[in-house]
C-alpha cells in the first residue's frame, strides 16, 4: 500500500515514538503535582514548550497546548469574541469546517458571520479587502493553506491590512506547518492554530500561538484547574506534547514570506507526479497551480466524454489497487454531498463530487512514481467500469 494522504494524517516522523515512550517512562506523573515525580513531568512539559517556541521563533508563553487544531480554532475565535461586544467576523468561504463551524456558533451570540468570496483558484478576492475590513468587522480568520484544494491564501497581505486597522486576525495554519514553520516573531497575525498529526506528530495534540497583547483578554472555552496560563484547563498531555515537539523539531522555520515557497524537494516530486497525471485528459488540476501547498495535488476526474467520476468511488477503487488517497466531497451520514469548497470556487455543479486529493510526505521517493501512476490508472479504470 502506498500512503498518499499526508493532509489527513501523516505517519510519525523518526524518533517521535521513541521520545514519547521515554517521556511516558520518565515523566508519567501529573505536571501540577509538587513532588519530584510531578516536577519531572512539569520539566518535561516546559522543555517541550521551549523547544517548540524556539522552533517557531516565539516565546514559550506564546504556546498554548490544545487537543488539536479544532479546539485551538474554537479557543481563538470564541476566546476573542468573548472579550468584546458582538460585531462582524470575516472568514474565507473555503475554511475547514472547524473554522466555519466555530464562526457560525458565534452567530448565536449576535455575531454576523461574513464569508469572503474566493476566485476559481480558491484565493480570497483581494479587491474586496477594504469592503470586508470596514466596520463592523471585529475579527478575521483566514486559512493559510487550504486542505482540500491546496491553495495558499495571501495571508500576509490580509494580515497587514488587519494590523493597520486594529482588527485581530487568526490563521488556521494546520496544513502549512507540515511543510515549514513560520517565524512567529515576524508573522503579522494575532493567533495561529495547528495540529501535530499533520506534521508527523501524534494525534490528539495541537497548539494555539498567542500574543501577550491578547492573552489577558482571551477567554478560555472551559473552566477547571487553570492550566496553560488559565487558557486551557485540564491535565496536560505531557507525552503527546513531547511527541509534537519531536515532530516540529524536524521541520524548518522560515520567514513568513518564504513559507509559500518552502518544501522545494517535495514540490519537485509533486510536480513530476502532476505532470504525468495531467497527460490524461480525464484529469484536471483543481486549486491554484502556483500558490499551493508543496505536497498537495487536487484533481477533478471525469471519463473521456466529460462525465464526472465519483471521487468517493474512485478513492475506494484506488484503495483496492494499493493507493491511499482522499476524496474532497463531504460525507454526512454516509451520503455523498457537494464539497462546499468547490461550491465556493464556482466549480461546475456536475464536478463537485468528482475531486480527489493526493498529498505526499517524506516517505515517498522519486522511484515510486511509476508504481503510483500504474496503480492510479488501474484504479481509475476500475472506477469507470463499476
Ligand atoms: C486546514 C485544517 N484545519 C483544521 C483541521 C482540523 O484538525 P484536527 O482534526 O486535528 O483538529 C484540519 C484537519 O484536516 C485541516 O486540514
Amino acid at each position: 500500500m502506498i500512503y498518499l494522504d499526508a493532509c489527513a494524517t501523516a505517519p510519525l516522523r523518526p524518533g517521535v515514538l521513541q521520545r514519547m515512550i521515554e517521556t511516558q517512562d520518565q515523566a508519567w506523573a501529573n505536571p501540577s503535582s509538587l513532588h519530584g515525580f510531578g516536577l519531572k513531568a512539569s520539566e518535561s512539559l516546559e522543555r517541550a514548550r521551549s523547544q517548540i517556541a524556539a522552533n517557531l521563533c516565539a516565546d514559550h508563553q506564546d504556546v498554548v497546548f490544545t487537543s488539536g487544531a479544532t479546539e485551538s480554532i474554537h479557543l481563538a475565535l470564541h476566546g476573542l469574541a468573548a472579550s468584546c461586544s458582538p460585531g462582524r467576523i470575516v472568514i474565507s468561504s473555503v475554511e475547514h469546517p472547524a473554522v466555519s463551524g466555530a464562526a457560525h456558533l458565534l452567530s448565536m451570540s449576535g455575531w454576523d458571520v461574513t464569508e469572503w468570496p474566493v476566485d476559481q483558484l480558491g484565493r480570497v478576492r483581494l479587491e474586496l479587502l477594504d469592503q470586508l475590513l470596514a466596520p463592523p468587522t471585529k475579527m478575521v480568520s483566514l486559512v493559510w493553506g487550504q486542505g482540500e484544494v491546496g491553495t495558499i491564501q495571501p495571508l500576509l497581505s490580509v494580515a497587514d491590512a488587519c494590523r493597520s486597522r486594529g482588527i485581530p486576525i487568526h490563521t488556521d495554519a494546520t496544513q502549512v506547518m507540515s511543510q515549514a514553520l513560520p517565524s512567529w516573531k515576524q508573522l503579522p497575525v494575532d493567533l495561529l492554530s495547528c495540529s501535530a498529526h499533520k506534521c508527523g506528530g501524534p494525534r490528539g495534540i495541537g497548539l494555539l500561538m498567542t500574543r501577550e497583547s491578547h492573552r489577558s483578554t482571551l477567554e478560555p472555552l472551559f473552566s477547571g484547574g487553570g492550566q496553560e496560563g488559565g487558557l486551557r484547563s485540564g491535565t496536560e498531555s505531557v507525552v503527546l506534547v513531547a511527541g509534537m515537539a519531536a515532530a516540529l523539531d524536524q521541520i524548518e522555520c522560515c520567514p513568513p514570506v518564504d513559507l509559500a515557497r518552502s518544501g522545494q524537494g517535495i514540490a519537485d516530486l509533486r510536480d513530476a507526479l502532476r505532470d504525468q497525471l495531467l497527460r490524461d485528459e480525464r484529469l484536471t488540476l483543481c486549486g491554484d497551480p502556483k500558490n499551493r501547498l508543496p505536497h498537495h495535488l487536487s484533481l477533478l476526474v471525469s471519463d473521456y466524454n466529460g462525465k464526472p467520476v465519483s471521487g468517493r468511488g474512485l478513492v475506494r477503487c484506488l484503495d483496492a489497487c494499493g493507493l491511499a488517497v482522499s476524496s474532497g466531497s463531504a460525507c454526512s451520514s454516509g451520503k455523498d454531498s457537494d464539497s462546499p469548497v468547490l461550491v465556493a470556487m464556482g466549480t461546475p455543479v456536475t464536478m463537485r463530487r468528482s475531486s480527489i486529493r493526493i498529498s505526499l510526505g517524506p516517505w515517498i521517493e522519486h522511484k515510486l512514481l511509476d508504481e503510483i501512476l500504474q496503480r492510479f490508472h488501474a484504479g481509475l479504470e476500475q472506477a469507470l467500469s463499476s
